[in-house]
């Protein structure tokens, strides 16, 4: 298991690092015609994340505030600055029923192709939350297995960047930054993994992580992750998405 999942990082790392290259290289000023459809675009999934949409789905804002902030202590995950193929793939995973949560997936249902890629754009554009800093001192066993990992998982952070800030550019599509995400619900999401309520994701990658851990693993390194600066705390760190 250990060398299968080594050997899945190695694999994902190379490949997305020289899809790098190219991704970069053909990056061209956007013409007129194209900015103003994404201009647009963007328009409609503002009245989405204010007002929800004419099929029904509530206002993102309700629950993960205006800018995408989230709500720490509903545990409302904030969506700012995740990246949007990330995002894609939750909202796609939520309309799919694949990935369980009531309210997101009746509010996933609402939303057509276009308005799942419209948001996602939108959210991704947002500066994610500065963090507080820690009410609760997480254990050190959170620590450990973050940068260190554990028997057959690896380092947390060797996919999601150091203090999981995520790993920026192209490798951001597989792999999204955790930092400052509420403790509760990136507890939630690993106990999901554990109980094959949540897509494994690219390469079953985080099927087979939340499967190795153990209860208490899983609280530990949520608190860790939970307390850890974002992007708004540090600017520099990490290229953004
Ligand atoms: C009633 C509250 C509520 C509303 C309204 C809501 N969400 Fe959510 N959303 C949640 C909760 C709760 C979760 C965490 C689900 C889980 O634990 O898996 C979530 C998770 C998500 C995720 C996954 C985030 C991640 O890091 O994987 C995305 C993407 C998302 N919501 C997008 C949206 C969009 C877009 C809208 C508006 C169209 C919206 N949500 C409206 C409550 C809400
Ligand atoms: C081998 C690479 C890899 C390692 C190691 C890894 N992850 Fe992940 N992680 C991923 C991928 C890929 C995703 C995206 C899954 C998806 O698209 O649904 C992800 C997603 C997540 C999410 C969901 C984020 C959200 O907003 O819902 C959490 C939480 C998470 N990982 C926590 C961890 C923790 C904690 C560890 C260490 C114990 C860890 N990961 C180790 C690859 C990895």
């Amino acid at each position: 298991m250990r060398s299968m999942l080594a050997f899945a990082v190695a694999l994902l790392l190379g490949v997305a690092a020289h899809a790098a290259v190219p991704l970069q290289a053909s990056k061209v000023s956007v013409s007129e015609a194209g900015q103003l459809e994404r201009d647009a675009q963007i328009e409609l999934a503002r009245q989405i994340v204010m007002h929800g949409s004419p099929q029904g789905a509530h206002s993102c804002a309700t629950c993960h505030g205006e800018e995408g902030q989230g709500k720490t202590k509903a545990a409302f995950p904030h969506l700012a600055g995740l990246p949007a193929p990330y995002l894609i793939r939750q909202l796609r995973h939520f309309n799919q029923m694949a990935r369980d949560n009531p309210s997101m997936q009746a509010i996933a249902h609402n939303l057509s192709e276009s308005q799942i890629v419209a948001l996602a754009a939108y959210f991704s554009r947002l500066v994610p939350p500065p963090v507080m800093g820690a009410t609760v001192q997480p254990p050190a066993l959170g620590e450990q297995l973050a940068l260190h990992g554990s028997g057959a998982v690896p380092a947390c952070v060797t996919c999601h960047g150091p203090g999981g800030r995520g790993l920026g550019g192209a490798l951001s599509a597989a792999f999204p930054p955790i930092a400052g995400q509420p403790a509760v619900y990136l507890e939630r999401q690993l106990v999901a993994w554990r109980n094959d309520k949540r897509p494994a994701g690219p390469d079953g990658l985080m099927g087979a992580v939340g499967k190795h851990l153990t209860v208490e693993q899983i609280r530990a390194v949520s608190l860790y992750f939970a307390a850890q600066p974002t992007l708004s705390n540090v600017p520099t760190a990490v290229v953004r998405p």
